[in-house]
């Protein structure tokens, strides 16, 4: 009766790393109890989510064939379109949410196009728009751009209204600090710099009211949700985006803060299941409305055992 913060199975969302090819369902090293999918087991995926009573996922691709600018990222037959038209197909009552971003699809690594070694802004705006227009056409309910250059909110809103996709959303990755918690994440999407780093596009960990001033962007530019990322290390910013606008707040618990819960349970460090739930509590707590984490089959399992 006195407990004030909640976790909903209807809070969770699913990542999944989708692959080309058949029936191959191949553990990621990087990030235990995770997997790459080729789409049709990723439909097997869906029924356990549906049995599970989880609502969303969030789908990264890994392409086949990278280039300098990413061409299959924005491709019709790109492995992450190919994805949300199965699951459609199959699935149509689940939330497709699809990232946007070059990265796993450039040869060199970085969310955008490159001139003389540095991120070109405005050029990489097209791409991702044209990214995020093909997910659309493919049938995503949410697009999440995560690339962070400035003012992609803006255009890929223009471009999926000139196309008749009012009714798609974007969650944006409004609050992205530039952390060494994607490490997993790089490591099984294929998408770590090949030169530099990403500091001249993410944020830096130690800013707070500049948080602020991204998600105040996002807003005016047409952002239908929020999201942080990381989660844990950033709680006051959760906080403060949820005290200062109304649009639904996102908190994306990434591959590193998982793994790391993850190799200590193995150790004998901690209590997973504990270590979970406090977790996931926490994020709620400082005002999460929706949390994406590769726990979220595991949390829907134990608040099955655990009613709220
Ligand atoms: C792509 C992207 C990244 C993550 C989500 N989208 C990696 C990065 O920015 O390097 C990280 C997710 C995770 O660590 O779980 N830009």
């Amino acid at each position: 009766m006195v407990q004030e913060t909640r976790v909903n199975l209807s809070d969770l969302v699913m990542p999944y790393f989708i692959i080309h090819g058949e029936g191959i369902k191949r553990e990621i090293p990087a990030l235990p109890g995770q997997f790459h999918y080729t789409v049709d087991q990723l439909l097997l995926e869906c029924q356990e989510l549906k049995a599970l009573g989880i609502q969303g996922i969030l789908l990264f691709g890994l392409p086949d064939h990278k280039d300098p600018v990413g061409s299959e990222a924005y491709h019709q037959a790109g492995i992450v379109q190919q994805a949300v038209r199965a699951v459609k197909a199959n699935y149509p009552e689940l939330t497709v949410i699809t990232d946007v971003c070059l990265c796993q699809y450039t040869d060199h690594g970085h969310c955008g196009v490159i001139h003389d070694h540095a991120i070109d802004n405005d050029q990489s705006l097209e791409l991702l728009a044209q990214t995020a227009l093909s997910h659309a056409q493919a049938g995503a309910d949410l697009v999440a751009p995560s690339d962070m250059m400035d003012g992609r909110v803006l255009r890929i809103r223009q471009v999926l209204d000139e196309h008749g996709f009012q009714e798609t959303g974007i969650m944006s990755y409004s609050v992205k600090y530039a952390s060494a918690f994607y490490g997993p994440f790089r490591s099984a999407a294929g998408s770590t710099p090949q030169f530099g780093d990403r500091r001249a596009y993410q944020m830096d960990p130690a800013n707070s009211r500049e948080a602020l001033m991204e998600a105040a962007l996002d807003v005016t530019e047409g952002a239908d949700m929020l999201m942080v990322k990381p989660a844990v290390h950033y709680l006051d910013v959760i906080k403060s985006l949820k005290e200062n606008f109304s649009l639904p707040v996102a908190a994306y618990h990434v591959s590193g803060e998982y793994a790391m819960l993850k190799v200590a349970a193995r150790e004998g460090l901690l209590d997973e299941e504990r270590a979970m739930v406090e977790t996931l509590v926490g994020l709620k707590r400082a005002g999460a409305d929706i949390l994406l984490t590769y726990f979220a089959k595991d949390m829907a399992a134990w608040l099955r055992r655990n009613p709220q």
